[in-house]
């Protein structure tokens, strides 16, 4: 019986280290009403999560297939990298997205290299304690330089502008909310009303920072970190988020508020699963690595 239990048990960690990591998935994702009437709808392809080092070469091939969706704009929610040597793999790997519109921001693994923990502290705490330790050990300023040379709209605590397929979009974003990097008081303020569509960018969906966009204005709010749970229970789902969103909204798409306050705004948030994981925790079950095409669609 024991052996039994071992055998499957053993199985179950092949499946999730081996296959399910590997098996990456695309997701498409209607977002309605965010475009003004008539508007012809926006692609946004959403990658977030990757964690790169540079032996992930299925992963890497996966994200160079991405440039074939024709995305109108790209969105990299952070925690792109695991390597200090991952940064021109990374590059490579985009490639021709560089080319297109897009905005990013950092997650706390771009500036810190992992470091093993036991996955069991998730389910009584997050990890945002973890990276107190540190100075900064990874290249990310690098990083951010070469995304930005390439054109992306740097969103870590910072708001840009930006045009993508017909449409004028207004942007801001915040760092990591993880890391304590976040301020939101760099971008604060009403959302550009004469924009076609008003983004807001972060790298974990923390409700605080949420409410704050919403209440600004911004209509679609783009965020990863939470790897969808990445060890998901079939019929229950995810057991933690890893920061201060419910466990039914840790990735897809939902509504922020979920129920719209006493001013009646609320925003569209979607949630990247990611594509990745710590190089020490090199699993995922009924949680497949994703990206993300998102259609906008007009009112
Ligand atoms: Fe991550």
């Amino acid at each position: 019986m024991i052996s039994i239990a071992a055998a499957g048990g053993a199985a179950a960690i092949g499946y999730a280290s081996v296959i399910e990591r590997n098996w990456f998935a695309l997701r498409q994702v209607d977002v309605p009403g965010v475009l003004p009437d008539g508007a012809r709808p926006l692609r946004v392809l959403h990658v977030s999560d990757m964690h790169l080092t540079p032996g992930r070469h299925r992963l890497m091939s996966f994200v160079r297939t991405l440039d074939a969706l024709e995305p109108d704009l790209v969105a990299n929610t952070g925690d792109s990298i695991a390597s200090p040597r991952a940064v021109q793999y990374l590059i490579d790997s985009l490639g021709p997205l560089l080319e297109r519109p897009g905005a990013f921001v950092y997650g706390s693994n771009d500036l810190f290299s992992p470091k093993p923990r036991n996955p069991l502290t998730y389910l009584w705490r997050t990890s945002a304690l973890d990276h107190d330790r540190d100075e900064p050990d990874l290249p990310w300023e690098r990083l951010g330089e070469e995304m930005s040379a390439a054109g992306w709209l740097d969103l870590n605590n910072k708001r840009g502008r930006l045009k993508a397929g017909e449409l004028d979009i207004a942007f801001a974003g915040v760092h990591d909310s993880h890391s304590a990097k976040d301020r939101y008081d760099m971008v604060a303020g009403p959302a550009d009303g004469m924009a076609d569509l008003r983004l807001g960018v972060m790298h974990s969906p923390e409700p605080t920072v949420m409410d704050q966009f919403v209440a600004d204005g911004y209509q679609l709010l783009l965020a990863g970190h939470t790897h969808g749970g990445q060890l998901r229970v079939p019929g229950y789902g995810a057991l933690v988020t890893n920061c201060g969103i419910d466990r039914a909204r840790v990735r897809g798409l939902s509504l922020h508020p979920q129920v719209a306050g006493a001013e009646g705004k609320t925003a569209w948030l979607h949630v990247s699963a990611g594509l990745g994981t710590s190089p020490w925790a090199p699993a995922r079950f009924a949680c497949r690595p994703e990206a993300t095409l998102l259609t906008l669609l007009p009112r």
